[in-house]
């Protein structure tokens, strides 16, 4: 019988992430150690949460705390673990000066001299905790600005994502991946956690975003709140026509790490646009969209809030909002020419 199915690529069997990033970083002139004992770190608390998320429902960890987040929104117990997880393992690490996390009202400021500052979305996808469908761990990596003899300042925080040094994320999915790069130059690599050895494993190699593909991903529910070019995009999408070949079809998770993450190994699009109610959009600049730009573009994709480059916006204030398109460089430049029409 014949059949399409090929053993895993034995190139990259049994390289692990601490493996890879060493190799990277030796390529990069100067460096310290101090980023890849960062990631290493990084890595570290993701399979802790790793961990609880696949026992959610038998440890106790699912449903609220009875606390409203900085953002608005109910505090989850998962949430609320996985920012205590990600921040104590960090901070007993010392590479970091500052940590800005969505749930954070202000900066966590570490004193030393730490080279780093953390931007992160802890548990991305709250609304998808309690029916085990995808949830994620976003994460941005800057340098820091201010002289490393005092303490870090906001301006260290407040960076645009043009000077991201790396970025990255977690699934915890029907497998648990962390995809991560430090830039172009470097590619973007995607890595499998192994639960049975508790590592993660080299499994996607230099990941590239195709440049055509056919699917879409929005909520649609938003639509009467929608200004009228994006609903002419999406109109615009589900009629019949060529390059791009259309109908689209439609995939929305409501994870932004899932959607995401299957736009970045699928093509096509995810758009978070602004809207009546969310007149800024809804995803956070530095702990979102950030990060996810910086990954599309080392892949060869794009991402813009419609206008402007993302990681040439220049943020303002720490959970700053901002409409967000990602996805296959000819899908995001289609939402730019409706939005050009308004
Ligand atoms: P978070 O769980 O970190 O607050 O993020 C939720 C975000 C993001 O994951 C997703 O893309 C978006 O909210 C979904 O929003 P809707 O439920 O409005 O579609
Ligand atoms: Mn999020
Ligand atoms: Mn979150």
């Amino acid at each position: 019988m014949q059949t399409s199915w090929r053993p895993p690529d034995s190139g990259t069997v049994g390289i692990t992430l601490e493996a890879h990033v060493a190799q990277q970083m030796a390529m990069s002139p100067g460096a310290s150690g101090h980023f890849t004992s960062l990631l290493y770190q990084l890595c570290l608390a993701a399979k802790l949460v790793d961990s609880r998320v696949r026992q959610a429902g038998l440890a106790g960890v699912l449903g609220y705390t009875g606390d409203v987040n900085v953002q608005g929104e109910r505090v989850q117990k998962l949430d609320e673990l996985a920012n205590e997880t990600f921040i104590t393992v960090v901070k007993r690490g010392g590479k970091v000066c500052a940590v800005a996390s969505e749930e954070l009202e202000e900066v966590a400021y570490v004193p030393g001299a730490g080279r780093y500052v953390l931007t992160i979305d802890p548990l991305d996808g709250s609304s998808n905790i309690d029916c085990n469908v995808s949830i994620g761990t976003i994460f941005g990596i800057y340098r820091r600005l201010s002289d490393s003899a005092g303490p870090a300042d906001l301006g260290d925080v407040l960076q645009p994502g043009s000077a991201l040094r790396a970025a990255g994320y977690v699934v915890y999915g029907p497998s648990t991946m962390l995809v991560y790069s430090a830039g172009a130059k470097f590619g973007v690599h995607g890595f499998t956690l192994d639960p049975t050895i508790g590592e993660f494993f080299l499994s996607h190699r230099d990941m590239r975003i195709p440049d055509h593909a056919s699917t879409y991903s929005v909520n649609e529910g938003n639509w009467v709140r929608w200004e009228q070019s994006t609903r002419d995009w999406i109109d615009w999408l589900k009629q019949e026509g060529e390059g791009p070949k259309r109908p689209f079809g439609a995939r929305y998770v409501g994870s932004l790490v899932a959607d995401a993450h299957r736009t970045l190994l699928k093509g096509g699009v995810f758009a978070y646009p602004a809207d009546q109610k969310a007149k800024e959009g809804k995803l956070r600049l530095l702990y979102e969209a950030n990060p996810f730009a910086f990954i599309f573009e080392a892949a060869g994709g794009r991402a813009s809030d419609g206008r402007r480059r993302i990681l040439d916006i220049p943020p303002e204030k720490l959970h700053q909002r901002t409409p967000l398109v990602l996805g296959s460089a000819d899908c995001v430049a289609d939402f730019e020419r409706f939005a050009a029409k308004k």
